[in-house]
């Protein structure tokens, strides 16, 4: 197996440029089946996500090819209607074809995704929406089945601003018959991206990025050429990384609009922060004051940051209290922080953080693909060796992330180790 081996000690230094966001790629993916023809997706994040998404694609009949930053998706006419559990528990976005599916085809049958590392993660908003819109939906034997001749507009109001069932209900809306108006819809810029591509593929949607969304639907679309926003989480750890290690890096690619939260966070811990207009840099002479942090849906600051705040807050300067707000098991990964001799308190959705001046080089394991990230900065400033097994979650949000922080000066390297799976 491989892992990551981090030195600590390394101030990041220099200029990092972050690629497209998965968290809009995988939904934009499954955008294209609503329109049959050919789609071109760009600057699209080279990671295994992107790999299983197109398998998805293809067992529905798509044709997709994958090159480097550069993804082609033929829709056939016909679809097939199902994605299977074998894929869906290997990438929970797969559920964002149910929206698609059903508005293309009036059938769709798709794996129930399960909880996760992060929290329970449930469908409910998701098929209450769709329901709504006159979509018979069962659960069968782990599947979630759903029929609809023709979907109807309806007015659906979501009990939390849910990312996923905003698109699934969205993407849904765009074919359906009559006006859909989502309420308390999630304004995340990856939302915001979609109703980009899908206006474009002839979509009539008002209130993008706010937490109304109109949409009305049409009987057909266009396939279109799109390029992915950048991404704000891989942005937000490089800021998080540069002020932890009391570094200077500037970040390319993102708006750093999408980080207003963060960058004030920052500003506020003594971090010198200059926006540009894509991208933005993060200085820190000193060691970073504690400051407090909670997550929220956009604009809030992102619960997929929860671990790189908390990793940041172990090394500043007092004591933090940093609230979770979106995922009832996000704190998982504290009991491997607490090894880097990091002093993290949790109760219920809080944890309070005694920072320390510097950590403690461990053995470590990722448990999920940000708690990874936020390991990794950790180590880089703990003494001596941090070693992160379990990278594949690391693999899935970041491309080339080592290969990166050895240019911002870091000591890193993967390295291979012997297996430490056994059975008793
Ligand atoms: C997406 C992102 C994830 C990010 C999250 C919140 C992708 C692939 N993943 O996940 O990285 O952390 O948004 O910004 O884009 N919920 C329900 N019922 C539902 C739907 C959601 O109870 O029907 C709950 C979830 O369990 C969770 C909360 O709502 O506690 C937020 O989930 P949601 O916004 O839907 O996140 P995802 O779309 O799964």
């Amino acid at each position: 197996m491989e892992v990551i081996r981090v030195t600590g000690g390394a101030r990041l230094r220099g200029d990092v440029t972050v690629v497209g966001a998965k968290n809009s790629a995988l939904k934009l993916m499954a955008a294209a089946l609503l329109a049959e023809g050919r789609t071109v997706l760009h600057n699209m994040p080279r990671i295994t996500d992107i790999v299983i998404m197109a398998e998805v694609l293809r067992r529905i009949g798509c044709a997709v090819d994958v090159t480097d930053d550069r993804v082609e998706i033929d829709t056939p006419a016909e679809l097939g209607g199902e994605a299977d559990y074998d894929l869906v528990r290997r990438l929970r976005a797969s559920i964002n074809v149910l929206g698609p599916l059903l508005a293309r085809r009036g059938y769709a049958k798709v794996a129930h995704p399960g909880g996760d590392a992060i929290g329970s993660r449930g469908l409910d908003m998701h098929i209450a929406g769709l329901q709504r819109m006159g979509a018979e939906i069962t659960n069968e034997h782990g599947y979630v089945v759903a029929h609809a001749e023709r979907l109807q507009g309806a007015t659906i109001w979501l009990d939390f601003p849910s990312v996923g069932a905003t698109e699934n209900i969205l993407m849904a809306a765009v074919l359906a018959e009559g006006t859909t108006v989502i309420d308390n819809a999630a304004r995340e810029p990856e939302i915001v991206d979609i109703c980009q591509m899908l206006t474009a593929m002839g979509a009539r949607i008002n209130g993008a990025g706010t937490s109304t969304l109109e949409i009305e639907g049409t009987d057909r679309l266009r396939p279109v050429t799109h390029r992915v926003i950048g991404d704000r989480i891989i942005a937000g750890t490089w800021a998080f990384g540069a002020a932890m290690t009391r570094g200077d890096v500037t970040v390319h690619g993102v708006n750093p609009e999408h980080l207003a939260v963060t960058l004030d966070k920052l500003t506020t811990a003594g971090a010198d922060v200059t926006r540009y207009e894509s991208g933005f840099r993060v200085r820190c002479e000193r060691r970073p004051q504690a400051v407090d942090m909670v997550t929220l849906p956009y604009p809030g600051l992102a619960t997929d940051l929860l671990p790189m705040a908390v990793g940041f807050a172990a090394v500043a300067d007092g004591v933090s209290l940093i609230t979770e707000n979106v995922f009832d098991g996000r704190f998982m990964f504290v009991n491997e922080m607490s090894r880097l001799g990091a002093d993290i308190r949790t109760d219920g959705h809080h944890a309070v953080v005694r920072g320390k001046e510097q950590l403690s080089g461990a053995p470590v394991t990722a448990t999920d693909i940000r708690a990874g990230a936020g390991l990794v900065l950790a180590g880089l400033c703990a003494e001596g060796v941090t070693e992160v097994s379990h990278i594949h979650h690391i693999d899935r949000g970041y491309p080339d992330f080592v290969t990166q922080l050895a240019d911002l000066g870091a000591k890193v390297e993967r390295v291979r180790v012997p297996d430490d799976s056994f059975s008793l």
